[in-house]
């Protein structure tokens, strides 16, 4: 793993190697990071400021909003990451930045940080993906190299990705409406769970009966995903009962049920097809605790498989410096731009 990387003013290229301290920042959505990390896989230092309680007044992200807490909290956060890591800005490799895809008020705060930092120490800028930042989580504290398929599911994405190398990675198949973590943020609404919902929803699941109700299951192609009829048919469900009388943990634990064996179908279809003997999952809703329960029964029948520790599932910045290292990505350029979509 020898990447060449350019600085802006020096003519030297800077070479990554398993010494190198990358240090990176993560400001796509409601959490400002920043974390340096060793050899793409050592996590030197990690520091993560949530805005969680801030939209909860709101029932979700609101942008504006998240941006400026965003610029509150950039420099606490990378001066607690140095401080904690006990190096100094010339120490560092390269300086990395989530580009896209994320809100762009909040991208724009944490990419032009690291931008501001590659500049002032003269170290190359490697702008980061964050999707290949989910999956890059899974190399964090671990011996993974590809060829694997993956699983990722987060607020905004549902993905499966066939990576037969750093530089091949091609997804095979994704939702054609909502993403898995769009839809429990959605069903915990409709229940009256407050955001963000998804963690909520799984913690009422896990103490309700999975088989209460039977959900349905949407027809799709290939190994593509629906959610959309799903959360309609939970709608349903909740509009059938009296609101007192509405078996809540249940209702959680049949979608759940629903969903998860759903992904799962798909992911081991894609296992079957493609011969990969190695799984991963990533993404926030990679937190779930069943859909991590039935992708790690996948051991029993000769998969390897792996799911980052809770802090590397939601947005962070180690994850970030992880993807900075391992994967080619096209941003790694001081005058790229952020995006919001993928
Ligand atoms: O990856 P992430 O931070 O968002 C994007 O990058 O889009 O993931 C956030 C999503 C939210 O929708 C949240 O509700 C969901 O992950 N989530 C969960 C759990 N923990 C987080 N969904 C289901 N079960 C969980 N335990
Ligand atoms: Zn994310």
């Amino acid at each position: 793993m020898n990447k060449i990387k350019k600085t802006l003013f020096s003519e030297k290229p800077v070479t990554l190697d398993k010494n190198s301290l990358i240090m990176a920042i993560e400001s796509s959505c409601d959490e400002t990071a920043c974390a340096i990390v060793k050899g793409g896989r050592e996590v030197i230092a990690n520091v993560v400021a949530s805005q969680i309680k801030i939209h909860q007044a709101y029932g979700g992200v609101i942008p504006e909003i998240a941006a400026r807490e965003h610029l509150e909290a950039i420099n606490v956060v990378i001066d607690e990451t140095f401080k904690q890591a006990g190096v100094k800005g010339s120490d560092i490799t390269a300086f990395a930045g989530t580009v896209g895809p994320g809100l762009v008020g909040c991208l724009l705060v944490g990419m032009n940080a690291a931008k501001t930092l590659s500049l002032a120490y003269d170290k190359p800028f490697i702008g980061v993906n964050h999707l290949n930042a989910h999956l890059a989580a899974n190399f964090i504290d671990t011996k993974l190299e590809p060829p694997f398929i993956a699983l990722l599911v987060s607020g905004g994405h549902t993905q499966i990705i066939k990576a037969d190398s750093y530089s091949k990675m091609e997804i095979i198949g994704e939702t054609i409406d909502d993403a898995v973590g769009e839809a429990y943020d959605k069903v915990a609404r409709l229940i009256g769970l407050p955001y963000p919902g998804g963690p909520k929803l799984d913690k009422m699941a896990q103490e309700g009966n999975p088989f209460a109700f039977k959900l349905p299951e949407a027809r799709v192609g290939g190994y593509d995903f629906s959610f959309s009829g799903l959360k309609t048919a939970v709608l349903r469900l909740v509009k059938s009962f009296d609101e007192s009388e509405m078996p809540v943990k249940d209702i959680c634990a049949s979608f759940q049920e629903c969903v998860s064996t759903t992904l799962l179908k798909k992911v081991k279809h894609a296992l079957e097809e493609t011969g990969y003997k190695q799984v991963v999952l990533a993404g926030g809703v990679a937190a779930n605790s069943e859909i991590r329960r039935k992708i790690f029964n996948l051991k029993d029948e000769g998969y390897d498989v792996y799911a980052p520790v809770m802090k590397y599932c939601t947005d962070n910045a180690s994850m970030v410096a992880s993807s900075a290292y391992f994967f080619n990505n096209t941003f790694d350029n001081i005058d790229v731009e952020v995006f919001s979509r993928a």
